[in-house]
């Protein structure tokens, strides 16, 4: 896998951090993991990843009822090579598609996004959807490193939802570290 995921980035021109392997990213294991456990209690949950990248979270994730989405048309192109079995379109946070149980992922990408933008979206996502879980990387220690914005789960989702699963603080980039946040929505 690892291989025809290298030739897929050179063949396709990719920017060289997609080659990273899912096996080396923490961040991801643990997302996979978690996520595997919410969708064991709760089958009827449609799991969507924005940002997918080449598919190393929504393509390891068990569940079959799964979708990812990246704005990057190369990428999506690459990321179905390398996982059949799951949907992935090219598209962002505006392109979900209403449904009854949404568990949405949005991991390694919010902290490039701008907050008034990223406010908008999420706000969006939650009326036209049955949001019941939302999984994000909350970064910290990020002054003069790559990230660019440190976001907060509970401030941007609002009091209706609460921490379900934290993860360990996992290191990231340049000394800055984040942890994997899930947030389910108060019934
Ligand atoms: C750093 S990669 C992370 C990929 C994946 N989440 C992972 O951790 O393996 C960020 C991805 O988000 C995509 N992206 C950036 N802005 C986006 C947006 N507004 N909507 C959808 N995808 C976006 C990029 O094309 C890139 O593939």
């Amino acid at each position: 896998m690892h291989f025809l995921k290298r030739a897929i980035v050179k063949i396709l021109d990719i920017d060289s951090w997609h080659e990273s392997d899912y096996m080396s990213k923490e961040y991801a294991k643990y997302t996979v993991s978690i996520v595997d456990r919410i969708t064991q209690n709760d089958r009827k949950v449609k799991v969507v990843e924005v940002g997918c990248g080449l598919g190393d979270i929504i393509g390891n994730i068990k569940h079959k009822n799964k979708q990812g989405y990246d704005l990057d048309n190369k990428i999506v192109f690459g990321a179905k090579i390398l996982h059949p079995c799951t949907k992935f379109n090219v598209g962002s946070f505006m392109d979900v598609q209403e449904c009854q149980k949404l568990c949405l992922i949005a991991v390694n990408i919010l902290h490039f996004l701008d907050p008034d933008y990223v406010e908008r979206v999420i706000c969006d996502i939650k009326n036209n959807n049955d949001l019941d879980y939302v999984v994000i990387d909350e970064l910290h220690d990020t002054v003069g490193t790559v990230y660019k914005y440190e976001y907060n789960g509970l401030k941007l989702l609002g009091d209706d939802f609460r921490i379900k699963y934290r993860s360990r603080r996992i290191q990231a980039s340049e000394g800055a570290c984040r942890y994997v946040v899930v947030y389910e929505r108060k019934r």
